[in-house]
């Protein structure tokens, strides 16, 4: 038994020493160095190269290194008997609901506005919103969706929450299915975007919805880029029926730097790090995931192969 680590980032190694340092006896490799492809039981991976999970011939588990899973279910060739788990972990999840306040609070104060002005050197006072004024509308109720929403109407903001199925959140509006959606984007002044992306919501984020929210609202993308129809969001801003976007992930990572967003005035961009699985939180379950693995009892945090996360 033994763990192979595939991402193709310069984070590999301190990953490798975190699960060395949590537990001295585990064989762990870096799929770039020299190793037993036989004895690989457990492959920790965050966007690995396509194709790569195919030469372990008795993995038995698939483990994302983050909360994500959709790079998973686009490689056609990762295996597809075998249990993929995600990581639910308490900061993963607090990280990002700081990142949306942080983000909604400087576009309420109109932060985004002055830093353009100061770089012309532009004195011009821009009214601001309050948090009780402002309704924010999140889209996917997950972990991660459900804490933001939660945190957001204990600061005072008007919260509503969309989602495949029906949740139930203190204080939050709660909102599924696609019949009605219209009525959730009708109410919904800044949008956030926590869904998992899946054939089903692929696109999501485009001229059709953007049209059915009121005019002056404001995107936040902190899920995937493939949520987003990157020229729908364009015209949008263009034609100012929104106000701006803060966008986090993109279709390609890092974005290309030709892509019309990086020069847009209306957007504010930051490069896929909202929210960052921190090695000495997440370990201990990595491990506990690899434990049960040899023992053959359920794993935590398994993702539902049919729903695609
Ligand atoms: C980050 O995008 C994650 O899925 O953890």
């Amino acid at each position: 038994m033994g763990i192979v680590i595939i991402r193709q980032d310069e984070k590999i190694d301190s990953w490798k020493d975190a699960i060395t340092r949590f537990d001295p006896n585990s064989k762990v490799y870096s799929y770039l160095e020299e190793h037993p492809g036989d004895e690989i039981s457990m492959a920790l991976i965050w966007k690995h190269p396509k194709g790569s999970l195919a030469k372990y011939p008795n993995l038995k588990c698939i483990a994302s290194a983050g909360a994500g899973v959709d790079y998973i279910f686009a490689d056609s060739t990762a295996p597809k008997n075998i249990p993929i788990t995600r990581l639910v972990d308490p900061y993963l999840t607090s990280d990002m609901s700081e990142h949306v306040l942080a983000v909604i609070l400087s576009e309420l104060k109109n932060f985004n506005t002055y830093k353009l002005n100061q770089t012309k050197s532009y004195w011009k006072p821009k009214d601001y919103r309050r948090i009780k004024d402002v309704t924010v509308g999140i889209m996917g109720l997950g972990e991660l969706g459900a804490l933001t929403a939660a945190d957001l109407t204990r600061v005072g903001f008007q919260v509503q929450g969309w989602s495949r199925s029906q949740k139930s959140i203190s204080n939050v509006k709660t909102f599924s299915g696609t019949d009605s959606l219209s009525e959730f984007l009708n109410s919904t002044e800044i949008l956030v975007c926590l869904l998992p992306l899946t054939p089903a919501t692929e696109g999501i984020l485009n001229a059709s919805l953007f049209r059915q929210l009121p005019k002056g609202a404001y995107i936040i993308n902190v899920a995937r880029g493939g949520h987003l129809t990157d020229a729908d969001l364009i015209a949008y801003l263009d034609n100012d029926h929104l106000s701006g976007a803060c966008l986090d992930v993109y279709h390609q990572e890092p974005l290309p730097e030709e892509h019309p967003f990086w020069q847009h005035p209306k957007i504010l961009m930051t490069p896929h790090y909202a929210s960052v699985s921190d090695t000495n939180s997440v370990i201990p379950q990595i491990l506990e995931n690899y434990k049960r693995l040899q023992n053959g009892k359920p794993l935590l945090n398994e993702v539902d192969r049919k729903n695609g996360y």
